[in-house]
């Protein structure tokens, strides 16, 4: 085989394939409805029934998700305070909407099984700070430890949010992720399990969170509130009638839908069960095979079913995940470190914050190497890029 012929073995692939795209194109030649409406309606209710929450609200992207889901917790006014740890191995949307919200963000390590928060460190910033928040996130899609999460939740009362971006249809003792915090967020853009082009999902079982969401998504005006709540809201603030459609209720943003993405999300939730279950077998295989290897380190979570967007191990050291990247690169396999690695030593955090105390985080970042994970790669071929990872010393 010549160069040009190698397979490549890529990190993202796309989900949106030619029945998805001809679909698509049926439905744009019936003049639809194309700017957040009816589909984006449908497309919330059919998530939040397969997810397992009261509601979900659809935005443009997963960063927005977060954005949105910060906005509505501190617009609540239940947030005992501005503090709020965040994950040093996350990604930078997870901690940036801390800063852009005037939240005191504190870096916890990671957690050498999960990768997500160090628990140990996790309780000591919060015997030493009393945060108001923790931003949890399933690294990758492997399930942070939630028994001893929501322990400390109670404990310490914080209000707790999921950033499950990368991690649709991992399970924790059977329960989805995305089901366990205040509010939780997934991400619908190219290469993560679904996609709808650019996306993302806020979800929970709260109402009242819910309704701050409606309005906070679409410039803070209520027109996506039920009637009655939105004539209450009239009242109570004694709006004209023909002022009512302008009336604006919170400072809000624009992060809309479209329903184009939302028809795009409908036809992918079709084959959901389909790409979870290959992207959990190929996990598995990786997982076996890293497990039995001294000379590697990998993420694990014994309780939970790991349906993960990309496989992570960590080198031995530096020079060693040099080679191999080196092998990866002979065999057509395309690799990058984890995420961004460690946050705290990103430049926007850098720039404004004290160097984070954060050992494990570090490791990560400098041993860390993502292998492909996604739907179109075979089990055999998950075997090969093993053969050939494990044997580099
Ligand atoms: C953990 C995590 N949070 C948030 C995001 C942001 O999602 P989006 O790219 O849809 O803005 C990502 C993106 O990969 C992510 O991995």
């Amino acid at each position: 085989m010549t160069t040009s012929e190698k397979k490549r073995f890529l990190l993202a692939q796309e989900t949106i394939d030619r029945k998805d795209i001809a679909e698509l194109i049926s439905w744009l030649e019936t003049d639809p409805w194309l700017t957040q409406g009816p589909l984006t309606k449908s497309f919330e209710t059919e998530w939040s029934r397969w997810l397992g929450t009261e509601y979900a609200l659809y935005v443009n992207s997963g960063s927005s998700a977060n954005l949105m889901m910060y906005y509505a917790l501190l617009v609540s006014g239940r947030l005992k305070n501005r503090k709020v740890i965040v994950p040093a191995i996350s990604w930078a949307t997870t901690v940036a909407p801390a800063i852009q919200l005037g939240f005191e963000p504190i870096m916890c390590d990671g957690d050498p099984d999960t990768f997500g928060l160090d628990l140990d460190h996790l309780e000591r910033l919060c015997q030493e700070h009393d945060p108001g928040a923790v931003i949890v996130v399933h690294v990758l899609g492997v399930p942070h430890k939630m028994e001893e999460l929501l322990a400390l939740k109670g404990r310490y009362g914080f209000a707790l949010m999921e950033d499950a971006c990368a991690a649709t249809g991992s399970r924790y003792d059977g329960k989805l992720v995305g089901t366990f915090g205040d509010l939780s967020t997934f991400s619908f853009y190219f290469g993560h399990h679904l996609s709808t082009i650019e996306g993302g999902m806020v979800c929970s079982s709260d109402e009242e969170l819910q309704d701050i969401l409606l309005q906070i998504r679409s410039h803070g005006w209520a027109k996506d509130l039920s009637p009655e709540k939105e004539q209450h809201l009239v009242e109570e603030f004694g709006v004209l009638d023909f002022n009512r459609r302008f009336a604006f209720y919170h400072p809000g943003f624009n992060v809309r839908p479209t329903d184009l993405g939302a028809k795009l999300g409908l036809g992918q939730l079709k084959k959901v069960e389909e790409v979870i279950a290959r992207r959990k077998e190929n996990h598995r295989i990786y997982q076996q095979n890293f497990e039995a290897a001294e000379h590697f380190h990998c993420q694990s979570n014994h309780r939970a079913e790991i349906c993960s967007i990309s496989f992570a191990a960590l080198a031995s050291s530096e020079e060693h995940r040099a080679r191999v990247a080196q092998a990866l690169e002979e065999f057509g396999v395309e690799t990058r470190p984890l995420g961004g690695g460690n946050m705290s030593r990103q430049p926007f955090w850098t720039k404004r914050y004290e160097p984070a105390v954060v050992p494990m985080a570090d490791r990560i970042h400098t041993t860390s190497f993502h292998l492909p994970n996604n739907p179109s790669i075979s089990p055999e071929d998950i075997q090969s890029i093993c053969d050939v990872v494990l044997a580099v010393r």
